[in-house]
């Protein structure tokens, strides 16, 4: 039977107002469940989570701090479908931890050591709980649940083996003491979001790496003050910087000495030291959602930087693929990845999945974004044999390796466009435009100083304190949405058309300034950061992680249904400079949305930011994550629930403890409807 096309209204609900309570607000006639949460058991003998801090074995228990997510249908007898809406796999980012000096403190019976040496126990407990988890997940009775013994669940920690591929495998920056063929490393690390590839497996991309790595304050010099060392700046790893966990504290084993990468032997390649052990980290990782026996492997090809999601083009046959990737750090860039490799629709129902991946994402061009005031801009190729780089004084490339693992410092060399924090990105299934957010940016300033302030530009206009547009004038506290049209070529375009689907702000704040999209109180945000379109019904799933409206509202996710690149209005913003002079700005303002185009769907509990989005194929269960409820809580207060400044999920019924816990929630239309409509 063809499945008939549903025809209701999108975006019928009424919209949830903001929110300060310790709870999941959906709209009337929606439901959202808790249904799997930090420390959830995966295994059949894993005992149940007691959440006070006495808990152990996590590599075999959900993770923390739920981020991406992706949907991986099951058929009933157990194989891969695209079709199953009541049985699958969510793949579930596990980005970090809430921690306080070192210790992730819900995690110890006390708190946790806040000094060093850590002590091993708790090492042991925080690697583990940082990666990937695979869960499968189930209709039953007409509720959704978790699947505790099933023979799919799997975790992946940051200390788990895993392939190198693509330029940087077996190069000499990949040379390490574990992998001496510089073909391995250990482990994923600090998983934002994530993507699904056209051949149905899963990508996770490595975002906020670099802080767990410490260097002493004599290893420029231990290294020779070679390029490394350029290399270690570039990504914040200036000498002398400390680790956030200090988990290269807890013994002398590799699992701990590998986050001290001033550990320097004579071979002058890692093979005796730790010195590369930092490049293993930071790249867009596939895994195959079904197939327990396949290692992971991490696409270096893709470029190595602070990544968030990984969104592909809508494939064509014949065609190479293309693929989307933000940085998310202040200033930093928008890349693409066009395959060498020409689509072939056949290979969407391949059984070997990362045989795929070898096939479109070993081989590829490696674009970065430069936009242009026009509303144009263009793709310029990180290449070996751009004249660009070859000419660049800030670091010599030694060969398209080099480039894959110093991404940003190519970047550098051609001139890209520096953003305001590119997190999550996706594509319009209706049309192809691409939306990234760029959450915001308090490098953003009229009168930029230092090396690191920079003037507002076409694409990222605003430079205001506070969301009032009063405060004169740094910072870009509420961020964008940026969305661009590819030129005539499609995945292979070198050019294309932009402006900015939405500006976020305060309703209240000034339409002239701040408020450029017009957003009332149904519509209004601030960080813009989780961002994905829906297959099923192409809603524009909009969320939040702020820290800018948290006086008026917990974190949020909205629902849009955008229109197309152009379809709004050119507008200049102006500024005057410390030495009284104007500075004026033009951007390109999306057509402002209506109350029928863009609503507030849910508002998460105290603390928390929403991020992750899956769903069913037809549309009708959406998983969302709700990740570190509760973070602002003092690690003083471990003994006294009371001083928690979130009590979720346990005050919604779910699990024992009263310990707040990153879970996925599960969001279904009461009368069976696809959610959003
Ligand atoms: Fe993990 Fe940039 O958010
Ligand atoms: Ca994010
Ligand atoms: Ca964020
Ligand atoms: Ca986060």
């Amino acid at each position: 039977t063809t499945p008939t096309t549903p025809t209701e209204k999108l975006l019928g609900f009424a919209p949830v107002a903001k929110s300060l309570l310790d709870s999941v607000i959906v709209p009337v006639g929606y439901t959202a469940t808790a249904i799997y949460a930090l420390g959830d058991p995966l295994t059949a003998t894993t005992p149940a989570y007691k959440n006070d801090g006495t808990d152990t074995d996590f590599e075999n228990r959900a993770g923390d701090h739920h981020d991406g997510m992706e949907w991986f249908g099951l058929s009933a007898d157990g194989k891969a479908s695209l079709t199953s809406v009541d049985r699958g796999l969510l793949g579930v980012n596990h980005e970090a931890t809430t921690d306080e000096k070192y210790a992730s403190f819900f995690l110890h019976a006390n708190g946790g050591t806040s000094t060093l040496p850590r002590p091993a126990a708790e090492v042991d407990k925080e690697t583990a709980i940082h990666g990937v988890s695979f869960v499968e997940v189930r209709k039953a009775n007409g509720k959704w649940e978790y699947v505790k013994d099933s023979a799919f669940n799997r975790r992946f920690t940051c200390l788990t083996e895993m392939d190198l591929s693509g330029p940087v495998r077996g190069n000499a920056l990949a040379i390490t003491k574990y992998s001496t063929t510089g073909t391995k490393t250990r482990g994923t690390l600090n998983n934002c979001g994530t993507g699904k590839t056209p051949w149905n497996s899963f990508v996770t991309g490595e975002e906020n790496w670099a802080g767990y790595f410490t260097r002493s304050s004599t290893d420029d010099a231990a290294r020779g003050n070679d390029k490394s060392v350029t290399s270690l700046k570039r990504y914040g790893r200036a000498q002398g910087a400390g680790s956030r966990h200090g988990w290269e504290t807890g013994g002398t084993d590799d699992k701990y000495a590998r986050w001290n990468i001033s550990q320097i032997g004579t071979s002058n390649n890692g093979s005796d030291d730790y010195r590369n052990e930092m490049n293993g980290m930071g790249y867009i990782v596939e895994m195959d959602a079904y197939d327990k026996t396949k290692l992971a492997k991490k696409r270096t090809a893709l470029g190595r930087f602070a990544h968030e999601s990984a969104a592909f083009g809508k494939p064509v046959a014949g065609k190479p693929l293309a693929v989307y990737m933000g940085d998310d750090s202040r200033n930093e860039y928008i890349y693409k990845f066009v395959s060498s490799t020409n689509w072939d629709a056949a290979d969407a129902n391949s059984s070997n999945a990362l045989a795929m991946g070898d096939k479109y994402l070993d081989s590829g061009k490696l674009y970065v974004a430069q936009f242009n005031a026009d509303g144009s801009g263009k793709w310029i190729e990180l290449s070996i044999n751009n004249p660009l780089i070859a000419a660049y004084t800030g670091y010599k490339f030694a060969d398209q390796a080099d480039i894959c693992v110093n991404t940003r410092l190519a970047g550098d060399a051609v001139g890209a466009t520096k953003m305001d924090r590119p997190e999550w990105c996706s594509v319009n299934p209706a049309n192809g435009e691409i939306y990234y957010s760029l959450t915001n940016n308090s490098n953003r300033n009229v009168n930029p100083t230092g090396s690191s302030q920079l003037a507002p530009d076409s694409a990222n206009p605003r430079a205001y304190t506070d969301m009032k547009g009063t405060t004169a004038q740094s910072g870009n506290p509420n961020g964008h949405i940026l969305r661009m049209k590819e030129g005539a070529d499609g995945s292979t375009a070198l050019t294309f058309t932009w402006d900015v689907y939405l500006f976020a702000a305060e309703a209240s704040a000034d339409a002239g300034k701040i408020n450029l999209s017009s957003l009332t109180n149904d519509q209004d945000m601030s960080s813009p950061d989780g961002l994905a379109f829906s297959p099923a019904t192409g809603i524009c799933w909009i969320q939040t992680d702020d820290g800018a409206y948290t006086d008026a509202t917990n974190c949020m996710m909205l629902a849009g249904l955008p229109g197309q690149v152009g379809d709004g209005e050119k507008v200049t913003l102006n500024y005057t400079k410390a030495d009284g002079s104007n500075l004026a700005v033009t951007t390109y303002v999306g057509k402002k949305p209506t109350a029928d185009t863009l609503k507030r769907f849910l508002v998460g509990p105290a603390a928390c930011e929403i991020t992750g989005i899956a769903e069913t194929p037809d549309g009708k269960a959406l998983f969302v994550n709700i990740q570190h409820p509760g973070e602002t809580t003092s690690a003083a207060n471990i003994a006294d629930p009371s001083k928690y400044t979130s009590q979720w999920p346990s005050n919604a019924g779910y699990g024992a403890g009263k310990r707040p816990r990153s879970a996925t929630i599960v969001i279904t239309k009461n009368d069976g409807g696809r959610v959003g409509s």
